[in-house]
C-alpha cells in the first residue's frame, strides 16, 4: 500500500516530496496506462484544491487527445489538438497556466466547478504522448512553481516508460 502524507505549504518543497513519492510509486513498471493512473491518483489526493487530475493521450490514428486515466468527475472524451486548454498546450508543446478558465477563449468546460487550470505536455523523444491536466475550483490556483513542479513530475513519468 502506498501511504499519502500531508505536503508542506512551500510549493517547491512539496513538489520535491511528490517527486520522491512518484519515483517510488512508478518504480519497476513501464506500462503507460498503469503509471498514468497511479500518477493521477497521487496528484489528486496529495495536492490541495483540485477537482480533477488526469491525462489526455494522443490517439495515433486521428491525432486527437483522448481521455486517459484520471480522478474526478466524468470528462469530455476527445479533444482535437488546438482546442481548449489541453489542445493549446498540445499544439504549443508548452505548459499552459490559466488563472480564470472563463476568460480563456475556447475553454472546454467538463466540470462546472473548475475555475482555474494547468496543462503540461508529455513529450518523449520529441514525440507528444499527451497532456497532464489539473483543474481547481479556486481562481488562480496554479502559478509558475506549479508549472515547474509538474513538469519535473512529468519527466519522471516519461522516464518510467523506459526506452
Ligand atoms: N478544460 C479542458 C478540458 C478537459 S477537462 O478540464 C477535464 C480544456 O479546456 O481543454
Amino acid at each position: 500500500m502506498h501511504s499519502l502524507t500531508e505536503l508542506p505549504s512551500d510549493k517547491a518543497t512539496a513538489y520535491d516530496e511528490l517527486a520522491t513519492s512518484l519515483r517510488a510509486l512508478l518504480a519497476g513498471e513501464r506500462d503507460l496506462v498503469s503509471n498514468a493512473a497511479n500518477m493521477a491518483a497521487l496528484l489528486f489526493w496529495s495536492l490541495r484544491d483540485l477537482n480533477w487530475a488526469g491525462f489526455y493521450l494522443v490517439e495515433p490514428e486521428r491525432g486527437d487527445l483522448l481521455l486517459g486515466p484520471f480522478q474526478g468527475k466524468p470528462a469530455c472524451v476527445r479533444i482535437p489538438i488546438g482546442r481548449g486548454v489541453c489542445g493549446a498546450a498540445a499544439e504549443r508543446c508548452a505548459t499552459v497556466v490559466v488563472p480564470d478558465v472563463h476568460a480563456f477563449p475556447g475553454h472546454i468546460a467538463c466540470d462546472s466547478a473548475s475555475n482555474s487550470e494547468i496543462v503540461v505536455p508529455i513529450i518523449r523523444g520529441g514525440t507528444l504522448l499527451g497532456v497532464l491536466d489539473l483543474d481547481s475550483p479556486v481562481h488562480a490556483r496554479f502559478d509558475d512553481a506549479d508549472a515547474r513542479g509538474l513538469e519535473a513530475l512529468v519527466r519522471i513519468f516519461v522516464e518510467s516508460l523506459g526506452g
